[in-house]
């Protein structure tokens, strides 16, 4: 059953998602390389605890941290671990909070130093992947729309792998909330998009083949062929002519210009 948010609710939700924000920015000026993800993972902890929220992925269905970080060939749920960082990996940083009953739910992907242009490529294909999407969820398309604009950006033009087995969700009081968006589809097909409906759009795209595997533990995802893979993720909430997204990049964006340790996609291409 979808569930839609009054513009009230929809302001509380964007407190939340703006608060994700806020911890993705922190771990933007903090990343480098040398530390290991743990380290990462207790910081979001903090910072969103000393926020008055708590982490949402803490104990979601058995999930034994605060966050998902998924380095490399990781696509996501990723466990934060002692293995240190090095010049050349991608890192993929997943954060949920609870604030005043509503959550946040987004994502972004870094490069820690140089991990070569067709990486570099990937990351800014599936970032412009998930505003092509955004484009299409406003009243009266269907979410087949929006899985349909990010496969033509990141499938048809580039030849990159979407992942199948993992989807974008809506989002409210409960983490997974009706509908499922997935990262492919049909034009016009799947549940009509409304006012008040507030959809987590997450794009996990593969720089090889689509095909992905979960790890003994239960969680971690992978992809098949060893090759990288990036993932992000925006709070939308549907309106008329264009949605209003409730997470925001740019201060993250910002920390991650400013950190000398980051490769950021509109770095030159170095020689
Ligand atoms: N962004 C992911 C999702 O929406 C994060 C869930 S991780 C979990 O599914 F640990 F909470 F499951
Ligand atoms: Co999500």
């Amino acid at each position: 059953m979808i569930l839609y948010k009054t513009d009230e609710q929809v302001e509380m939700m964007r407190k939340s998602a703006l608060l994700v924000s806020q911890t993705l920015t922190d771990v933007a000026g903090f990343l480098k390389p040398g530390i290991n993800t743990l380290s990462i993972d207790q910081r979001v902890g903090e910072y969103i605890r000393d926020h008055q929220a708590v982490p949402s992925f803490l104990n979601y269905n058995g999930y034994p941290f605060n966050s998902c970080i998924s380095v490399n060939d990781v696509v996501v749920h990723g466990f934060p671990n002692k293995r240190e960082l090095k010049e050349g990996d991608i890192i993929s940083v997943d954060i949920g909070v609870i604030l005043d009953g509503w959550h946040g739910d987004h994502a972004y992907t870094f490069a820690i130093g140089d991990p070569g242009d067709a990486v570099m490529q990937l990351i800014r294909v599936t970032k412009e992947s998930l505003y092509k999407g955004i484009e299409k969820a406003i009243a009266g398309n269907r979410v087949g729309d929006i899985g349909f604009a990010i496969q033509e950006h990141t499938e048809k033009k580039h030849g990159y792998g979407v992942v199948r087995e993992l989807v974008g969700h809506g989002l409210g009081k409960d983490l997974h909330e009706d509908p499922q968006v997935p990262n492919y589809g049909k034009r016009g097909s799947g549940a009509k998009l409304k006012e008040g409906m507030v959809l987590a759009i997450e794009p996990m795209i593969n720089l090889g083949k689509k095909e992905v595997y979960t790890e003994d533990d239960g969680w971690t995802v992978r992809t098949r062929d060893g090759k990288p893979s990036v993932h992000f993720e925006h709070d939308v909430c549907i309106r008329k002519n264009k949605a209003d997204v409730l997470s925001d990049y740019r201060p993250i964006e910002a920390a991650e210009q400013a950190n000398a340790y980051l490769f950021t996609a509109k770095a030159p291409v170095l020689q």
